[in-house]
């Protein structure tokens, strides 16, 4: 798609209902991100999900798609501890799912860890710019600036065999430089619209998240809304005795 022009649409999921609806939309990629932590399990970052609860939704998105690409996000700290473990944790999601990818946070230092997985047959997504994962050490979620990091990180991912690179919350004119510099594809979340891609995480997307918005987020939906009325209408009736009515009764 990158040689042709054609831009790549990515969104998370972590279910099997939303995951048949995305690979029905025509959404190319589908993310079974360790976003799961946050807007899924409630965590204030996404450092909590295990491989276990990782490979749980995985499964579930795996089962449900027919045409995108599937990739799972390696969680945290699973790519620091050495070539060996990311193999062990990765081959376990390639085995247990149905998804054909992982993600993981890091360039130029994740470099050998990205050789070593692509060379055990575990095709690899790498992520650079501001990796989530790292929130500790970055002292909160900024957009990262050091333009020659950047270019360096990105470069080193696809030497090292990534298939592709999220370049997450960088200025839109640096994305733009990686994107023509790479071969591999660039896949944007808060990159501008130089990118090859993007990507959103779908409760941002549709209006299911809460709390604060990253400036980088476009709602097009407002599901949390409709959730919320449903609820509110079949309380009502039921308080009303109106539900259930015939309709939905045995004679
Ligand atoms: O976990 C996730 O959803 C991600 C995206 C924000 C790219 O890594």
């Amino acid at each position: 798609m990158k040689d042709q022009g054609r831009k790549i649409t990515m969104i998370t999921a972590y279910d099997h209902p939303t995951a048949a609806l995305l690979d029905a939309a025509g959404v190319e990629g589908i993310l079974v991100g360790d976003s799961v932590s946050m807007v899924v399990q409630g965590h204030e970052n996404t450092l909590h999900v295990t491989l276990d609860e990782i490979i749980y939704h995985a499964e579930m998105v795996g089962r449900a798609v027919e045409h995108a690409l599937v990739v799972v996000d390696l969680p945290f700290p699973a790519n620091h501890l050495g070539v060996p473990k990311a193999i062990e944790y990765g081959g376990r999601i390639l085995k247990e799912t149905r998804c054909q990818a992982v993600k993981l946070e890091g360039g130029a230092e994740q470099a050998e860890v990205i050789r070593g997985l692509t060379a055990a047959g575990i095709p690899v997504m790498a992520h650079v710019g501001l990796r989530p994962q790292n929130v500790h050490v970055m002292g909160g979620y900024k957009v990262q600036r050091d333009e020659e990091r950047l270019l360096a990180d990105a470069r080193a991912a696809e030497e090292a065999g990534a298939f592709g690179i999220v370049l997450e919350c960088i200025p839109s004119a640096v994305a733009e430089k990686i994107t023509a510099t790479l071969r591999i594809p660039t896949i944007g979340i808060g990159a501008g619209p130089g990118c090859d891609g993007q990507v959103l995480v779908l409760h941002d997307l549709i209006g299911l998240s809460t709390g604060r918005l990253p400036k980088f987020v476009k709602r097009y939906a407002d599901v949390g809304r409709i959730i919320h009325d449903a609820a509110a209408a079949f309380r009502d009736e039921i308080r009303e005795g109106t539900f259930p009515g015939e309709a939905q009764s045995y004679k």
